[in-house]
């Protein structure tokens, strides 16, 4: 798959807007993911609200390229009434990875900001989009058109692999 050799975090955008047509393709592609008994634990906040985006970019110390950004993806997970709750960390992780990708394929940037599992990011997210008990905030992604442009890292590593035949 190209996209998966090719993305790479994008921190700096322009300040055109990301059309939303593509931000809901990039939603689409995110509830593709695989999930623990197809549970689905993820629900999505767009946000473009220039002031909720600086007070998210204030969530930790890593998360300030967010000011910049014309949109912030918010994936959050659900609280309550899940088939295996102790899996959907590791399905919210795929659907986050699944934003980055389509993002690419569609020659947008962005970048993984990580918010869950640290309880005092997370809730500060929470509060700033007053998201209530029933989900929970589990990263923050800018997207936007790139305003910069890095290499692609080859980080195959052979020795990493080990063969039982
Ligand atoms: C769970 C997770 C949390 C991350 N948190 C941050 C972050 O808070 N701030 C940031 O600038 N990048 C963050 N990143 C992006 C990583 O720094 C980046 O993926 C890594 O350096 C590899 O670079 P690449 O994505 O360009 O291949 C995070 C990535 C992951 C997967």
């Amino acid at each position: 798959m190209n996209e998966i050799f090719q993305r790479v975090s994008i921190r700096k955008y322009e300040e055109r807007p990301v059309e939303q047509e593509k931000l809901i393709r990039i939603l689409k592609a995110a509830m593709a993911a695989p999930s623990a008994g197809n549970q689905q634990p993820w629900e999505f906040y767009i946000v473009r609200d220039k002031e909720t985006i600086r007070k998210l970019s204030e969530a930790s110390p890593y998360a300030g390229c967010a000011a910049g950004a014309p949109a912030v993806i918010v994936p959050c997970v659900r609280t309550k009434d899940l088939r295996f709750p102790s899996m959907a960390v590791v399905d919210m992780a795929i659907t986050t990875e699944h934003i980055l990708l389509e993002a690419t394929s569609l020659g947008l940037g962005a970048v993984w900001l990580g918010i869950a599992p640290e309880e005092d990011r997370v809730k500060y997210v929470n509060d700033v989009l007053g998201i209530g008990d029933r989900l929970s905030a589990f990263a923050l992604v800018p997207v936007g058109y790139p305003a910069e442009e890095r290499p692609w890292q080859d980080r195959f590593d052979e020795s990493r692999i080990h063969c039982v035949d």
